[in-house]
């Protein structure tokens, strides 16, 4: 038995040494005791060390990463964690529901509303291929994975409904969020007590300073980091949203949160398995999201139609929608470096966490369409965003009893929002893949275009406004513009 044991990292070691080159050292995954006869989906981890040492090439270190995010993870990876939350907290065993009945153990490992709620990332991120959008089948119950018991409702008293995003472009817009962070805290550094407006590739955000703090600000944390992941502009990076992810929806830890962590520890989640996700495997999954092909427009071939499209966009750009859904911003490198330096605690962000940089052009590799370049080393990003989070509601929109972008009744304790629920604050969506990543809206309960378009309020009233009179001849252009806007799903 002991013997059968000790072969099973050999065997794999063969396995991987076949599939990267003799050179890498990697970590082999072995079941945890009385599951001995079965085997992992991803057999072996990838070190960081071999990342950092050029050992593993970019196209190896990617393809890890897309292996992890297709992965339909069982106990062998260490999917699951019985003993602690989609938060990463410690439960209270036994559980008890909300009506009062004890959770069992088969309950808790795997639940639709309080997670782990998926085997795979692709299983919800799959539209038009893995790494896109979701279907509302797809929808996460947001913040419910935090309850201690679980829940098994889906009342938004208890949860956000929220509809999968993809990842197409993803490089870039992190990449953009960064430099729009940095200089944000460059112009805030000089700044003293008063009201004050900072300005970023063309965006505007005001904050109040007082006692040398940021008290107030508008559509940004008072950190002032441009947070471009989560519809809310909660998250920083592509890793931080892995790291969460890995461990809300699958149970999968990443060892850069919990193993090594003292306050954690190995196995917190006490499923038997230890370094589920190394340090390693998750620059892999956040380098191969970033990778992803960048949306780009899909003109039609017919000339009247082009010519719709053209009128479309000036429509687009005539009642106002681009002073939120900005056509394009100017990157000023074409690079894309992993870790994200402003990473919150628990994700590793530099060298002395154990993650060196590592870059690649993104103009130059990675899925095709790649990012477009502009003069001077810089390149061109057309996601239509401000990443800024706005208000879309206000008195008409939120008489409507459904409330479409109105709906939330869960704060998620950011500080602009003085306690008003979350759906008062959305980034603006990126609207470069909207013409391929239908159900629409946060909640993906909006099945077309033009309603989308037509439940703006709020900051966007006027600019609504202006489209509901537009002759239906311009809006019916504006619906086709969007719709020419697409992830182009890799050739298989
Ligand atoms: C059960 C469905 C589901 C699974 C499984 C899932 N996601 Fe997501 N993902 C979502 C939803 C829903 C959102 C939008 C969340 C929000 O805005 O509140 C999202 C958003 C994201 C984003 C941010 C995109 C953006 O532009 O803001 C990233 C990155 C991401 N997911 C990565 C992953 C990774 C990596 C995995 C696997 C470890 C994963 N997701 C598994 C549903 C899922
Ligand atoms: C004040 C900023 C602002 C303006 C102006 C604005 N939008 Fe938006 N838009 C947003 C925000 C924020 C969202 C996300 C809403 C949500 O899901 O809660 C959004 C979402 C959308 C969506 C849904 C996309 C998807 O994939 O779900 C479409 C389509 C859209 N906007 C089109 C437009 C058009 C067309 C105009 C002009 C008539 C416009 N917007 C004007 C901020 C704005």
């Amino acid at each position: 038995m002991e013997q059968q044991y000790k072969l099973i990292p050999y065997i794999l070691f063969g396995l991987l040494s076949s599939h990267f080159g003799s050179a890498v050292v990697a970590a082999p995954k072995i079941c945890p005791p009385g599951l001995e006869a079965d085997s992992p989906t991803v057999p072996f981890s990838i070190e960081q060390a071999d990342i950092n040492s050029g050992a593993l090439s970019f196209q190896q270190i990617s393809n890890h990463g897309k292996s992890l995010f297709d992965a339909r993870f069982n106990r062998c990876d260490g999917s699951g964690r019985p003993e602690t939350t989609g938060g990463g907290d410690k439960r209270d065993i036994p559980s008890f529901s909300e009506e009062g009945e004890p959770i069992t153990a088969a309950q808790v490992e795997k639940l639709r509303t309080s997670a782990p709620d998926s085997d795979a990332c692709s299983g919800c991120h799959a539209q038009p291929e893995s790494g896109g959008a979701g279907d509302f089948v797809a929808n996460v119950f947001v913040l419910a994975q935090t309850l201690d018991p679980v829940t098994l409702s889906v009342s938004p008293t208890r949860s956000n409904s929220r509809n999968t995003l993809g990842m197409h472009g993803s490089g870039p817009i992190e990449m953009l969020a960064r430099e729009m962070t940095a200089d944000l805290q460059a112009q805030r550094a000089g700044l003293g007590d008063g009201v004050h407006t900072l300005t970023t590739k063309g965006v505007k955000f005001k904050v109040k300073i007082a006692n040398g703090q940021v008290v107030e600000s508008e559509g940004i944390d008072h950190d002032l980091i441009v947070k471009p992941f989560h519809q809310a502009g909660k998250v920083i990076s592509l890793r931080e949203f892995s790291n969460n992810a890995m461990n809300h929806h699958h149970g999968m830890q990443a060892e850069e949160r919990f193993d090594l962590n003292p306050s954690k520890g190995m196995d917190f989640d006490g499923d038997g398995v230890e370094r589920e996700l190394t340090i390693g495997d998750e620059t892999a999954i956040s380098i191969w999201q970033a990778q992803l092909s960048t949306p780009v427009q899909v003109m039609p071939e017919k000339h009247e139609e082009r010519e719709v499209v053209k009128h479309g966009e000036k429509v687009f750009n005539d009642v106002g929608c681009t002073s939120c859904h900005v056509p394009s911003m100017v990157l000023n490198t074409r690079h894309f470096v992993e870790p994200n330096p402003y990473n919150p605690a628990g994700n590793c962000k530099s060298a002395e966490d154990g993650c060196p940089n590592f870059s690649f052009d993104m103009t130059k590799t990675g899925d095709k369409p790649r990012l477009e370049k502009g003069p001077k080393n810089t390149a061109i990003v057309r996601a239509y965003t401000d990443l800024k989070r706005h208000n879309l509601c206000d008195d008409a929109n939120s008489a409507n009893p459904i409330r479409w972008f109105c709906n939330e009744q869960l704060a998620q304790g950011r500080p602009d929002q003085n306690g008003k629920p979350g759906s008062e604050f959305f980034l603006t969506r990126k609207l470069w893949d909207v013409g391929n990543t239908a159900p629409y809206g946060h909640r993906g309960d909006i099945s077309t275009i033009t309603e989308a378009i037509l439940y703006h309020g709020g900051e966007a009233r006027a600019s609504r406004d202006a489209f509901a009179e537009k002759p239906v001849e311009d809006q019916k252009a504006l619906v086709a513009f969007l719709k020419t806007l697409q992830i182009v799903p890799q050739k298989k």
